[in-house]
Order: C-alpha cells, then structure tokens, then sequence
C-alpha cells in the first residue's frame, strides 16, 4: 500500500505548509533510529519532539506497556490506581520541595501549563499572568496565549486575556543593551519590577517561565535571575510556575531545571520524557500547601478541571518504568554536555557561519549566518537536506538543535555534527536559493 500517498491526502500535518510535504513513511524505532518503509535508516536526533529521552522502543518499557494493557488500559481519573499512585509518589520524592508533591495529571505539556493556570487564578483569585517572550508554552489557547513568540500569532485574536508578556534576559541579543550577565540580570529584574508595578502586583497570580528556555534557542539565564523572579514573586505574594515541559527529566543534565538553577518555583509543570516518550502524559505538581487550599468536604471547593485520559494507566505504568531507568543510568544524561562540546571542537569549530554555540546538559544550539525566521522557507529546505543525510533535526528559524535521546553513542553523535558541518558548508556556498534564505 502507498502509505505516502495515503497520508498526504488524509492527513493534516501539524506546525508546516501542506503543500509539497514528503517526509519519510517510518515504521519502525530501536534506540536512536527510525527505519522507514524502504528501510532506510535515520537518526532521530531531536528525540522525536524532545520527548523520547530513552531512545526508541526500549525492552522494559515495552514490557510495561504490554503487561499494564493486558491488565487494565484505562480508569477513569475520579478513581484510585495502582500506577498513578506510584507515579505520583516517585515524583514526589524527587520533586524541589522538601515536603514533596502533589501531582495532577494531564494528557500533554500545554494542557499541563492550562492546569497551572487554573490552579493559581483559583488558588490567588487574581487573573493577570506574566510570561516572558522568547517561550513557548503550548498550542491550546490559553497556552498559546502565555507563549512569548510568533507561534502565537496564528491563535490571535482568540488568545486568552489577562496574559502579559515582559522581556527575560537573552544573552545573545540582550534586550537591556548590555553584555554583563550581572547587568544584564540586574536590568532584567528591574524591567519585570516595572512591568509588575505597571499591571498592579495585587491583580498578578502568577508568573509563567521556562527555567531554561527550550525551543526559543535554549537560553541559560544568568547567575541570579531565576532567584530574583522568585523574590519579586515573594514580595508581592505571586506564584512562580516553571514550565519544564522540555527540560524536565534529564535534558538540562540535571534532573530539572530549577534544581541546577537552585530555585524553586510553586508549581511545576512536566511531560516530554516522563513516558520515555511513549505515550502522552503530563502533570502539573503542587506543593502540599496549594494542594491544601483544595482539601475540604465542600464540593464547590474542588478543582472543576480534568481530561478523559488523565492519568492514563498504560501511560503511568510506561512513566513509572521510565522513571526507574533514568534514574538508574544518571551518567547517560549527565554525559552529554561535555560530549557535544567534543564534537563540536572537532566538526563546527572552524565554520565561520555558525555562531553561538551552546549547550545545556544534553541540549546543544548554533545558529547559522543567515537571514531565516521561523516562517522562513529556507527551514524546510534545511529539514529535507538533513532528512537526505539520514538526520532527523528540527531548525527552527536559523537555529539548529540536537537534542538526542540519551542512549547515542559518541559515533551516532558524530554523525550528526559531519551532517550539519556539511549543511552549513552548502549554506555559505549558496546552495539553498537566496531568496528562500
Ligand atoms: C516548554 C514547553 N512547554 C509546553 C510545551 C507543549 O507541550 P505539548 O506539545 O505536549 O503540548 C512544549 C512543547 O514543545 C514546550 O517545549
């Protein structure tokens, strides 16, 4: 059967132009690599989206997925079970809070971020919400709305109210006209006072940032910020919500973002690797002290809020097992960042078109000398030409990420470093059309 085919016109594909679209029909995953139907091999060096940290098909965690779905494949969330109380508990007890957490489950990242929204409008009774720009935080409205950048545009004007947005810093093209990280944090935090002030504090629930930013090119704030957010969200009795959607799990080379950057948030929302990217999850966590203002026999004080599939048995069961080997293996994700800054040195260090290198943990970025935005026409250009050296990378703009699961050997890494030191090479010798660049 013409899969292809098949899928061209019945499908619609998410985040790209329809027309001319032909990616690979892949039918199957072991480790880093998909095979596609003629099988042909690539290497998956964006995790799936940043979500398949263990590598595709992994014995335990098929194992997992098989024995949960021959013993129960769903329960609704009002009932008690087995997993999910397992789940929960693991996260706990490596959640930032001393007293560990509750968890509130969800189908995906973004509705984890509508859950936090919630959350801290019903917990605060204020409406406002600060976000910052250069985020992303999801697709669905409300989450398109936190987001900082232009994959919200398409949702506007539909975009939920009450968001606000402030510039964080950005060491690469600082909006406070400095390149001193501690002016740069200084400035910041003086910038989010005044935005703060401007809006009225008493009327801010809470503010929404990824301590790490992920897919706006993998921003390491300065020493200090993150911990200043905090203070200002203290003084004026604002909850901090970190996203680490993304970088949750491993992928900073920490367990969590917020625990390298030493500063806790209120609620915390999670998802890519929990499942080892398996199946869809996500949970928001609470600390118990929020969980408390829900706790009471009255019924109009629950939390009116929930999905068909959350907490999805089959997907706690696969989270708990992957839990389990992540934690068992920490050199695999700990490993990494010294490995990219190796292939590095040995592929790109000499390309004058590339810029900006940098890493976070297993996360690397560089940005090629060109002129593209995100709606830029060379991007798919780029993702095809990678695709015809067997690699599968998402530019976004003129940002180039490896996110690799955390299985890659130095070999498969090298592959993909020799893939983009060919790109860029054609890049600067114009075999792209100029006026897609
Ligand atoms: C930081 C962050 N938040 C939220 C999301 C949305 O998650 P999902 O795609 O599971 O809805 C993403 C997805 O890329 C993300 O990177």
């Amino acid at each position: 059967m013409d899969f292809k085919s098949l899928h061209q016109k019945y499908v619609l594909t998410p985040w790209v132009a329809q027309a001319s679209l032909n990616p690979p029909v892949v039918v199957r995953g072991e480790g880093v690599w998909l095979q596609d139907e003629a099988g042909r091999r690539y290497l998956d060096l964006s995790s799936g989206l940043v979500a398949l940290n263990l590598g595709h098909g992994h014995p335990r965690l098929v194992r997992a997925i098989s024995e949960q779905a021959a013993t129960l494949a769903y329960a609704a969330p009002s009932l008690f079970h087995d997993k999910r109380a397992l789940l929960a508990k693991a996260l706990s007890d490596l959640a930032p809070w001393q007293e560990g957490a509750r968890t509130f489950f969800a189908p995906s990242g973004t509705e984890a971020n509508e859950d936090a929204l919630k959350f801290v409008r019903h917990l605060t009774g204020r409406f406002k919400v600060l976000a910052a720009y250069r985020s992303f935080h999801g697709a669905t409205h409300a989450s398109a709305s936190l987001t900082g950048e232009n994959r919200r545009w398409p949702a506007e004007p539909g975009t939920a109210p009450g968001v606000v947005h402030f510039f964080a810093p950005y060491p690469y093209r600082s909006p406070f006209y400095t390149e001193d990280p501690k002016e740069e944090t200084r400035r910041a935090l003086e910038h989010l006072e005044r935005v703060l002030l401007h809006e009225d504090p008493k009327r801010v629930a809470a503010i929404f940032l990824e301590p790490v930013v992920g897919s706006n090119g993998v921003i390491v704030y300065p020493e200090g910020y993150l911990k200043g957010v905090r203070a200002l969200c203290d003084r004026y009795g604002i909850l901090l919500v970190f996203d680490e959607v993304m970088t949750g799990f491993g992928r900073t080379g920490a367990l969590f973002a917020c625990e390298k950057a030493g500063t806790q948030p209120d609620l915390l929302c999670l998802s890519k690797g929990l499942s080892g990217g398996c199946l869809p999850i996500a949970v928001t966590l609470a600390t118990e002290e929020i969980y408390q203002a829900f706790y009471d026999d009255d019924p109009t004080r629950a939390f009116y809020h929930s999905h068909s599939y959350t907490g999805n048995p089959l997907a706690c069961a696969v989270s708990v097992a992957s839990f389990q080997l992540l934690l068992s293996e920490p050199e695999r994700y700990q490993s990494l960042e010294t490995r990219h800054w190796q292939c590095q040195q040995q592929y790109l260090a000499d390309l004058n078109n590339l810029k900006q290198f940098r890493t976070c943990g297993t996360i690397a970025a560089m940005e090629l000398e060109t002129e593209a935005s995100y709606f830029s026409e060379l991007v798919p250009q780029l993702r095809r030409r990678f695709i015809e050296l067997g690699v599968l990378l998402r530019p976004l703009g003129n940002t180039v990420y490896i996110l690799p699961p955390y299985c890659v050997t130095d070999g498969e890494l090298a592959t993909v470093y020799q893939a983009i030191r060919q790109v860029a090479i054609e890049v600067a010798e114009g075999y792209f059309t100029a006026a897609s660049a």
